[in-house]
C-alpha cells in the first residue's frame, strides 16, 4: 500500500492517522464523560463518595488529560501530512447537498481535533492541584496565567466545543455507514487498509462554502453556549460572601494579603481570602508583662479562591462556610528576638487551638508594615477529616500575611 495520498486514495500514512485518531478521540469521550460525573459527586458535598473514588476520578482525569494533550500533538502532526498531500477527491460531488454536510463535518472534526484539547489543556494550565498530565511537559502553558477566571472560561469553551465534535463525530460514523450500508460505494472502504480503487465524480465542489459553514456552527454553539449563562459562573454552595464590618483599630489597615498554601494530589494550591479585618494595638514599649500589645483578626471564609475546589473547600467537611462562615485569631504581641510573634487562638469551625505566628515588622513614621508566616495541620480544625490520605490532600497548611497600617 503505498505511503502518500494520491487524487484517488488514501496512502498508508492519512490512513494510519485516521484511525489513531478515531480510536483515541472514541476512548477519550467516555473517558471525559465518566471522570467528570465522578468528579462533580466528588466535589458534591450532598453526595456520599470515598476516598477512593477521589482517587479514581484524578486518575481518570490523568489519562484523560494526557491522552487528550496526545491527540493535539498527532492532530497537528496530521494536519501538516493532510496539507502537504493531494487529497482524494469525492466519490459522491454530484450530489453537492450530501458533499456539502460530509465536508462540513470533516471541518468541524479537523478543528475540533485543535480546538477541543488545547481549550482543555489551556484549563489544566490555568487552575492548579487537580490531576496532573502524566507527560514530562504541559503543566503549564506560555501565556496562560493561574487564574480562576481563565480556567472557567476555557473549561466552558471545552464543555461546548466536545458537544460540537460529538455531534460531528456522530453524522461523521452515520455517514460513512450510509455509504457503506445504504448506497454501497467505496467511501469506507477507501479508509480502511488495503488498496481501493475508486473513481472520483468529474464534479467536485469547492471547500469554500463547508468551511464558512463550520465557523458558523462554533460561532452559534459559542454563542448559544453564551446566551445561555454558560459562561456565567456563580458559587455553588450557598454561602454568602458576607462582607466584614470595618473595625476601628489603633493601626488601621490599609492594604494587606492573606493567603493559604496546600498541597492536593501533589501540586500546590494556593488560595486567597478577599475580605478579612484586622484590629491592632501595638506600642513600640512592652509593657511590663513584656507585651507591646495586641491583635484580633476576622476572616471571611467565603471570601477564599482557591484554584478549582473552591467551592468544594466551602462544604461541611471542609470550611463549613454556611455553619462557620467566619474565622478569628486573637493574640498578643510579643517581642522575640529581633522580631515578633503573635501568640494566640486560631479559632477556624468550632475548633480553638493554640497558635504562635511569628512575623516581621517595620516602623517608618506613622506606618508599618508586617509579614508572618506559621503552619497548621487542618485535622486539628476538622478540615478534611473524610480525606485522611495526606497525597490527595496534606495535611500541613501553611498561611502568610503581608500588610501595611497607618497609625492616626
Ligand atoms: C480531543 C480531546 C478531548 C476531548 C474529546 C475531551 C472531552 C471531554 C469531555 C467529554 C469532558 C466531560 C465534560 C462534561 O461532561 O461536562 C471533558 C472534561 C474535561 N476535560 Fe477534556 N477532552 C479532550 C482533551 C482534554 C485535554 C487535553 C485536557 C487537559 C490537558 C482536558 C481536560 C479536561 C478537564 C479538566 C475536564 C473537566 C472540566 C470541568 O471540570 O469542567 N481535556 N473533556
Ligand atoms: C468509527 C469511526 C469512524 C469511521 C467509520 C470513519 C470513516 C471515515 C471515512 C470513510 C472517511 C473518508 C471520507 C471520504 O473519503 O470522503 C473519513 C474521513 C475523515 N475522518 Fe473519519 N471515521 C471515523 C472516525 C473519525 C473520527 C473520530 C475523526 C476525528 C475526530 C475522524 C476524522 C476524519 C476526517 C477529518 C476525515 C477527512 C479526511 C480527509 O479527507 O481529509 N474520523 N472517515
Amino acid at each position: 500500500m503505498p505511503y502518500a495520498n494520491t487524487t484517488h486514495s488514501y496512502g498508508a500514512i492519512a490512513k494510519g492517522f485516521h484511525w489513531l485518531t478515531a480510536l483515541l478521540i472514541l476512548t477519550i469521550i467516555p473517558l471525559g464523560l465518566i471522570a467528570n460525573d465522578l468528579a462533580h459527586a466528588v466535589r458534591n458535598p450532598d453526595i456520599a463518595t470515598t476516598e477512593a473514588d477521589t482517587a479514581r476520578a484524578a486518575l481518570l482525569f490523568s489519562l484523560h488529560k494526557t491522552i487528550g494533550v496526545t491527540i493535539f500533538v498527532v492532530a497537528l502532526l496530521r494536519i501538516l501530512w493532510a496539507v502537504i498531500q493531494p487529497h482524494p477527491k469525492l466519490l459522491n460531488g454530484d450530489k453537492p447537498a450530501e458533499a456539502w454536510l460530509a465536508s462540513t463535518v470533516h471541518w468541524l472534526l479537523y478543528g475540533s481535533l485543535v480546538l477541543v484539547p488545547l481549550t482543555g489543556w489551556v484549563h489544566h494550565a490555568a487552575t492548579s492541584g487537580f490531576a496532573p498530565i502524566w507527560w514530562p511537559f504541559g503543566q503549564t502553558l506560555p501565556f496562560v496565567p493561574k487564574d480562576e477566571g481563565v480556567a472557567q472560561t476555557s473549561a466552558t469553551l471545552h464543555y461546548i466545543l466536545q458537544w460540537v465534535l460529538i455531534g460531528a463525530v456522530t453524522l461523521h460514523i452515520l455517514g460513512a455507514l450510509k455509504h457503506h450500508v445504504i448506497d454501497r460505494d467505496a467511501t469506507l472502504r477507501r479508509m480502511l487498509p488495503g488498496r481501493t480503487t475508486a473513481t472520483p465524480t468529474d464534479r467536485q465542489p469547492g471547500h469554500a462554502l463547508p468551511f464558512v459553514t463550520a465557523l458558523a456552527v462554533w460561532a452559534i454553539a459559542i454563542g448559544g453556549g453564551a446566551a445561555a449563562g454558560f459562561f456565567s459562573h456563580e458559587h455553588e454552595t450557598g454561602a454568602e460572601t458576607a462582607a466584614l464590618e470595618a473595625v476601628e483599630s489603633d493601626w488601621q489597615v490599609q492594604e494587606g494579603t492573606l493567603d493559604i498554601t496546600v498541597s492536593q494530589m501533589g501540586s500546590v494550591v494556593s488560595g486567597t481570602f478577599a475580605d478579612w479585618t484586622a484590629e491592632i494595638a501595638y506600642s513600640e514599649e512592652p509593657d511590663a508583662d513584656g507585651k507591646h500589645g495586641n491583635v484580633t483578626v476576622t476572616v471571611s471564609i467565603p471570601s477564599l479562591t482557591l484554584g478549582s475546589v473552591t467551592d468544594q473547600a466551602m462544604g461541611p467537611d471542609y470550611f463549613a462556610a454556611e455553619t462557620h462562615p467566619t474565622a478569628t485569631f486573637t493574640a498578643d504581641i510579643l517581642a522575640e528576638g529581633d522580631g515578633h510573634v503573635a501568640d494566640g487562638t486560631l479559632t477556624i469551625k468550632d475548633q480553638s487551638v493554640p497558635v504562635e505566628l511569628p512575623f516581621t515588622l517595620a516602623i517608618d513614621g506613622d506606618t508599618a508594615t508586617a509579614q508572618g508566616a506559621l503552619s497548621v495541620d487542618r485535622r486539628d480544625f476538622n478540615i478534611g477529616l473524610g480525606t485522611k490520605d495526606e497525597g490527595t490532600l496534606g495535611f500541613t497548611v501553611d498561611i502568610s500575611f503581608d500588610l501595611t497600617a497607618k497609625r492616626p
